[in-house]
């Protein structure tokens, strides 16, 4: 299966980090999101998309690709997010603008990432020193299992 992840990481690379854990096991090609927001994916089977979250989204770029980019139904599609709180599925309006389109979301990786935005800085950041061992191994795991799908 050839596979493909299209990320935007911008606050601390907190989501670079798990997708680079993920390729090593998926023999994936990356693509990054903020210098090149339409990538070509029409070769490929498997496509992830990955970032960290912003107000509750995955980012805009992330976003603008689900609804203009060039996914076909028969492709599947799976997505990555970090986020500083894990309250709630911070991939939901993405799964939402996936499913109008038809395509498949075979699973969904979710983790806590380094935040110091806005009041959380000046506290010293939240969920510091993730993604860690702990998650990067969970990303493996899950990029293993995706391989076998
Ligand atoms: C502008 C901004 C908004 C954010 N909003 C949220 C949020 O609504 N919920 C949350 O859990 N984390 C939020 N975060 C924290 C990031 O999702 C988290 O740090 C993530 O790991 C960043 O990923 P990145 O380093 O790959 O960009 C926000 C961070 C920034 C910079």
């Amino acid at each position: 299966m050839k596979t493909v992840i299209l990320y935007a990481s911008v606050h601390h690379s907190n989501t670079k980090k798990v997708v680079e854990a993920m390729r090593e096991e998926l023999s994936a090609d990356l693509m990054d999101l903020m210098e090149e927001p339409m990538p070509d994916v029409s070769g490929y089977d498997i496509v992830g998309l990955a970032s960290g979250s912003y107000f509750g989204k995955m980012h805009q770029r992330i976003q603008d690709f689900a609804v203009k980019g060039g996914l076909r139904s028969g492709q599947r599609a799976f997505l990555v997010c970090t986020c500083g709180m894990r309250y709630k599925d911070h991939t939901a309006s993405v799964k939402r603008i996936l499913r109008k389109r038809d395509i498949g979301v075979a699973n969904t990786f979710q983790c806590r990432g380094y935040d110091t935005y806005g009041v959380f800085g000046k506290i010293g950041g939240i969920a510091k020193g993730r993604p860690d061992r702990r998650d990067l191994e969970r990303a493996r795991e899950f990029a293993k299992r995706l391989n076998v799908l």
